[in-house]
């Protein structure tokens, strides 16, 4: 793991380099939240521009979406999963991977307990296991509103049907990152699955009136910055409520395990373009980047981002749910992580935020002025 001390070391070295054109893109971006396939290519792949996006970032987050950080209690609740990711520790193939699922009062109650840490937001996670099919989800989803909770889902593809039954249920929000949008590395990542259905279900759970969330994984075998510029543009065209991103850590029990890792610079410069092409969205400091790099959440909020999923799982189950090797707080509770997250907050000169979180929308007025402007 690197320090955060030589990351903004190494990064401020290179920012002396930054050239005008570079500087001239990043104002364009801040003023306008749009930038061409071309531009974006370049930013990303450019560590000269790093520390100056990140500064126009962290302007544009804070006049959009402001100084609070919304902070959602993670609850892994089962690690068992009958797909086959090529990067994912969890994949069904995967004989060493330990499995184990929640019962229902058990879900409940570490809900419950989110709720008394002050979490307003739980995200209900799991591998896709087909255990949980609609009358015990939704039952679980119908308890859990009743502590006041807002409810994100992040339990893979399932039936426009069984979405409709979760959002009646009282789901508020789903989470589901695209990984890319590059058809064929998404075909050659996820074996047995089709980037086609995956695109539908991030339709239907759009039109279902889902809060939804999607996102790119750093550093895929194959992956090139043009794919993830056209990531920036697919999340802003669909006009995503939430953009999660992080690097690909690799798992030695993966067949891709011996493949290098993702990029840390260009992950933290990725986190800055979104925040500036999609201002108002919710972005996480995600936990990965904190796995490569000790600090890498604060980092990262200061780059642009302002969730973070603090792990409300309790006990082993934390290791056992191990997408990838080197997982942060693995032997913490979720005491532990509410006072940490707390503390580091606020001495960014950030607060917790106390409200539900829900996606900044301007108001109509203020759109048209602007369109009215732009026309
Ligand atoms: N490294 C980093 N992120 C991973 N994920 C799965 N496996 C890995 C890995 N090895 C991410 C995927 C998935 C999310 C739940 O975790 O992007 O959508
Ligand atoms: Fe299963 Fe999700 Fe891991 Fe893929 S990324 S193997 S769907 S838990
Ligand atoms: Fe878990 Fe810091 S967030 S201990």
């Amino acid at each position: 793991m690197q320090s955060a001390k030589r990351i903004e070391q190494e990064a401020r070295a290179k920012a002396g380099n930054v050239s005008d054109e570079e500087l001239a893109l990043i104002r364009k971006a801040e003023e306008t939240h749009r930038l061409s396939e071309a531009e974006l290519t370049q930013l990303l792949g450019s560590d000269a521009a790093e520390e100056a996006l990140a500064a126009a970032a962290d302007r544009v987050r804070h006049r959009y979406v402001g100084d609070g950080v919304h902070l959602r209690g993670l609850i892994e609740f089962s690690s068992i999963c009958r797909q086959n990711c090529m990067y994912c520790g969890l994949r069904r193939d995967n004989k060493k991977a330990e499995r184990y699922r929640l019962d229902a009062d058990t879900i409940v109650e570490l809900a419950r307990k989110a709720k008394g840490y002050g979490y307003p937001t739980v995200v209900l996670q799991s591998g896709e296991d087909l255990f949980f099919d609609t009358d015990r989800l939704c039952a679980v989803i119908r308890r859990i509103k009743a502590f006041d909770l807002a409810i994100t889902l992040s339990i893979g593809e399932r039936s426009r049907e069984e979405y409709a039954a979760f959002r009646e249920a009282g789901a508020d929000r789903y989470l589901l990152r695209i990984e890319t949008t590059d058809e064929p590395l998404y075909e050659r990542m996820d074996p047995g699955m089709s980037w086609s259905n995956r695109d539908r279900c991030l339709r239907d759970l759009r039109e279902l009136g889902y809060e939804v969330g999607t996102g790119t994984l750093v550093g895929l075998p194959g992956q090139t910055i043009p794919m993830i510029a056209r990531d920036i543009l697919y999340y802003q065209k669909m006009d995503a409520d939430m953009i999660g991103v992080g690097p690909f850590i690799p798992n030695p029990d993966t067949p891709i395990g011996g493949e290098p890792g993702g990029d840390f610079h260009l992950t933290r410069r990725l986190v800055s373009l979104l925040r500036l092409l999609l201002p108002e969205a919710n972005i996480p400091a995600t936990t990965a980047m904190e796995t490569m790099v000790a600090m890498g959440r604060e980092i990262v909020l200061s780059s642009g981002a302002n969730v973070v999923m603090p792990n409300v799982t309790e006990g082993d189950y934390r290791r056992k749910y191990a997408l990838y090797p080197g997982k942060i707080c693995v032997a913490d509770t979720p005491a532990d992580c509410r006072h940490c997250m707390g503390g580091r907050i606020a001495a960014m000169g950030r607060f917790v935020a106390e409200d539900k979180g829900f996606r900044h929308h301007r108001g109509a007025a203020e759109r048209n002025i602007e369109e009215g402007a732009r026309a």
